[in-house]
């Protein structure tokens, strides 16, 4: 059998059946009991469960606690195997949802469409496809039922501002185990399902999608039950390609620890399967077969001269890792906790003597030396959240830097929106977190060498605004643990 193709959902041509096949599996898979590895539930715990979520309230007899350790609540965040974790959940749910299509007398070689909501040729790219807001949740499968009370999601369409591809600029996959950076797929980790930084793809857009969708899509312990997940899933995975065709020293890591982790799944016929990184890299062979995406080459993997040349030619200053690790120079010192009203933060510039040159080169190496092509310029800056704590689903905070008036958020200042995705599952102690909370950073450079050219930035204050886009609903509660600006 030749590859599948994963097509891009808002370009599936009339009369295409893809999304009603889908519809009818899905439908069919929520008949099934929670015990059996094909039924829906059991997909979805695979993601994340919690069985006093109101979206779970109907879930029924569960498979054996033993089972349940071993197969459910696996998600990968915060860590460098969000990519291939997430690559062989989608791979074996949409070979379920194959075969149940084809068991219901159905077409063979059904393939998970993505929804590309960055694609700026589409006017409508950041709304939920058509065929999955049709209907009421009692008539089309391919909504999310609401738990009593509570609408299976809160919106139809996510923020234009949360979809940009800055992540793709990232050339390193794998963060620092710090998580400054948190490269492109995530920092260096063991298994880790919600604890570490968040990788630069995984905070945006993958993380701002969740919670602008909202619902069931804006935790990790629900995710899994709407239908639109595995789509958005798709896109991120996606992603991952158009990443590595990219090239210029772009690569996945090479470390046998990563190369060699192995995760636990069933396939369509029930039965259990072990699954290494190693063994999705190409996506045209996973699981056999495998799949290419509509529009993106499946590219031979890079030789590692070709690598070595467009390192020395391509990369840009900074981004390349030169074996310092960033260094801390201003910090908050106390917690901070978020509600409803807009808050400003002042971070304490650090000056012992270990710290001075980075703090220099913060504050001086910038102007003018940090335009377009610039090769002299190394300094890079991180505005690291760290252990952040919640409870529920915060709504999303914008962070702005030094707005000349705090009342007024000026996009000239904006430094990024912190997502909060799966911060209450982080915030719990259990066999898989510590409850330390979540982080996240952001590469501030950028902005900071923008608002310097503009001599819009006065580096002996370093302020942090964070606001929320919505007021935070009852029982939901943040708290930021620290907030620190690293230098390299
Ligand atoms: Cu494991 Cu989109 O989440």
């Amino acid at each position: 059998m030749p590859t599948r193709e994963r097509k891009d959902v808002y370009q599936l041509p009339a009369g295409d059946t893809t999304l009603e096949w889908y519809a009818k599996a899905v439908a069919k898979m929520r008949t099934r009991p929670a015990t059996d590895p094909t039924s829906w539930s059991y997909q979805a715990a695979i993601h994340g469960f919690n069985k006093v979520n109101p979206y779970w309230g109907n879930v029924g007899t569960l498979p054996p606690p033993g089972q349940q350790t071993e197969y459910w609540k696996q998600c990968q965040h915060g860590s460098w195997y969000f990519l291939p974790w997430h690559r062989m959940y989608l791979a074996y749910f949409e070979q379920i949802v194959a075969k149940t299509i084809v068991d219901l007398g159905g077409p063979p070689g059904w393939s998970l469409p993505f929804w590309n909501y960055s694609d700026t040729n589409n006017p409508k790219a950041t709304h939920l496809p058509p065929a999955f807001i049709a209907g009421t949740p009692a008539t089309n499968p391919l909504q999310m039922p609401p738990a009593g009370h509570i609408p299976g999601r809160k919106n139809n369409a996510v923020h234009p501002k949360d979809v940009t591809l800055g992540a793709l600029k990232t050339l390193i996959f794998q963060g620092a185990p710090s998580g400054i950076p948190a490269g492109f797929g995530g920092p260096v980790t063991g298994f880790s399902p919600s604890g570490s930084t968040h990788g630069d793809l995984e905070s945006k857009p993958h993380d701002l999608v969740h919670v602008d969708i909202g619902g069931a899509m804006g935790n990790p312990q629900t995710a899994g039950l709407d239908p639109i997940f595995y789509l958005h899933h798709a896109n991120i995975d996606r992603l991952w390609q158009v990443w590595l065709n990219m090239g210029h020293a772009r690569h996945n890591p090479k470390d046998t620890a990563w190369l060699n982790f192995a995760f636990d799944f069933h396939d369509a016929t029930g039965t259990p399967k072990v699954l290494k990184v190693s063994e999705v890299l190409d996506t045209t062979k996973v699981l056999g077969n495998g799949y290419s995406y509509q529009g993106v080459p499946a590219s031979a993997p890079v030789t590692s001269e070709a690598m070595f040349a467009s390192k020395l030619f391509s990369a840009a200053p900074g981004d390349l890792d030169d074996g310092m690790p960033p260094e801390v120079a201003a910090a908050t010192n106390t917690s901070l906790s978020l509600d409803k009203s807009n808050s400003t933060t002042s971070l304490q510039l650090l000056s012992s003597n270990r710290k001075t040159g980075s703090l220099h080169r913060f504050n001086t190496a910038l102007p003018g030396l940090a335009g377009a092509g610039s090769s002299t310029n190394t300094a890079h800056s991180y505005l690291n959240f760290e252990n952040i704590i919640g409870k529920g689903i915060p709504p999303v905070y914008d962070i702005y830097l030094n707005l000349p008036d705090e009342n007024k958020a000026d996009e000239a200042h904006f430094a990024g929106a912190l997502p909060f995705f799966g911060v209450e599952t982080a915030s719990s102690k259990d066999s898989h977190h510590n409850g330390s909370g979540q982080h996240y950073v952001f590469d501030i450079s950028d902005v900071v060498n923008s608002l310097r050219e503009n001599n819009h930035w006065d580096p002996q204050k370093l302020q942090v605004h964070l606001r929320p886009r919505e007021a935070p609903e009852p029982g939901c509660s943040v708290e930021i643990g620290r907030i620190s600006l690293y230098v390299k």
